[in-house]
């Protein structure tokens, strides 16, 4: 069958997505779309994808109906309103990571998801597709690792894409949420769902110490001549100078986070960085695993071995550093729409990822440990509505 599809928000993501789906071989034809300054026209065009026809807004693209899949790609403050009108229209719908903004947010969406249910729902927490996560969740769960007692994780961008957050809407609480929400929510995703339990207490520090005034009189060029922090568009909303914008999220965050199944973590994170890196280690009681998600490499050593440790080149690596999740996402989003498989993560999934984020980000802004306890009980209290 040719999917018909409705995109709200076609920006760069929305773009990429469809053209991954092109790419493994997906028919479908972008029907309309609802954006008022589409950024990810030009990536649809160079994948050969027309846009189709251009919407008022999400109201008049979904009266315009029916639709196999309606595609959320805006910014993270109008995920709520966008999946609302999309619940009410009915059709399947993929949106976009953070699935909401805030905790209230979440809240409202768990009741709502529980009063009155929704259409089939995928949330682009794409990670939970490449074949090296699925494979670090599979050890675990395999108990090849014995009990999961401590890791350290990372995410550290290159100063081009610290620069581009910096100037793009993600800069903004009231438009992107946090640097972490917006940026981690897929690695916190995968650590709830290795962990074996919810976090009970977390801790944060961190804050805005590179793009500011103060330091903008670093050197504006690469070594070799070439402009820095400021190739890409920063497209919606966006700013022109990275340390003179108005940004309000952090650009470096540390979190610490202790798991009810007993696992603690350690989370470093910085959007400037010369050796960039996503790296998690994972230490049990009979192995330890090393996930380097940049290199796309799994490296894994029995507590006890004196042997080399195995080691899995996954290989694939992509300038952007998605390493082909675009294109294994696609295949997954087909094969659940299709009813051949489960979609990898749930929208509980995400809201619990996403939650899990807010409070470090709480303990951050209020600096103390947040015991995370009265936020799962009020998000469990919000999904255990009834249908009315
Ligand atoms: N899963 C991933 O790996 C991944 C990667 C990048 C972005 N994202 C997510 O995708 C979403 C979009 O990010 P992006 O990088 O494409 O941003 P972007 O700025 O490129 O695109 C956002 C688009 O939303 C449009 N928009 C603004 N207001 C709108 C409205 N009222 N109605 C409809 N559209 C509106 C903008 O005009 C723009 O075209 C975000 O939620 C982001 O977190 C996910």
């Amino acid at each position: 069958m040719t999917y018909r599809i409705g995109v709200i928000g076609l920006g760069q993501r929305i773009a990429h997505v469809l053209a991954a789906m092109r790419a493994v071989g997906w028919s479908f034809e972008v029907a309309g779309h609802a954006d008022p300054a589409p950024v990810g026209l030009p990536i649809l065009a160079e994948a050969g994808i027309a846009p189709g026809r251009a919407f008022a807004d999400e109201a008049a693209l979904l009266a315009a109906g029916p639709y196999d899949l309606v595609m959320i790609g805006s910014p993270n403050h109008l995920h709520f309103e966008h999946l609302k009108a999309a619940f009410a229209a009915g059709y399947p719908i993929f949106a976009e990571k953070p699935i909401v903004r805030t905790p209230a947010e979440t809240f409202a969406l768990a009741r709502l998801i529980a009063e009155k249910g929704s259409p089939p729902l995928f949330i682009g927490l794409v990670m939970r597709s490449m074949p090296i996560v699925r494979e670090v969740i599979a050890r675990v769960d395999s108990g090849a690792l014995g009990d999961l007692i401590s890791m350290d994780a990372t995410e550290h961008l290159h100063p081009e894409h610290g620069a581009y957050l910096a100037r793009n809407w993600r800069r903004r609480i009231e438009w992107g949420g946090s640097f972490m929400l917006d940026k981690v929510c897929h690695d916190f995703d995968i650590f709830g769902r290795i962990a074996g339990g919810r976090a009970g207490q977390v801790a944060s520090f961190g804050g805005r110490r590179i793009f500011t005034p103060e330091q903008a009189d670093l050197p504006r060029a690469y070594d070799d001549g070439e402009p820095a922090y400021a190739m890409r568009d920063a497209g919606w909303g966006s700013a022109n100078d990275a340390f003179w914008s108005d940004m309000d999220v952090a650009d470096h965050q540390t979190a610490i986070v202790r798991y009810d199944s007993g696992l603690t973590l350690a989370f470093h994170s910085n959007s400037h960085v010369a050796l960039q890196e996503r790296r998690w280690y994972i230490a049990g009681t009979r192995a330890t695993l090393i996930a380097d998600l940049v290199r796309n490499r799994l490296i894994v050593r029995g507590a006890l071995s004196r042997g080399r440790p195995e080691r899995i080149d996954y290989g694939g690596v992509t300038s952007d550093l998605h390493n082909g999740a675009d294109e294994a996402m696609a295949r997954d989003l087909l094969s659940a729409l299709e009813g051949r498989a489960a979609f990898p993560v749930t929208p509980g999934d995400s809201m619990e990822a996403g939650l899990t984020v807010m409070a470090i980000d709480l303990a951050m802004s209020e600096g103390t440990v947040v015991d995370c306890r009265p936020m799962w009980s009020e998000y469990d209290s919000a999904r255990a509505r009834s249908p009315s």
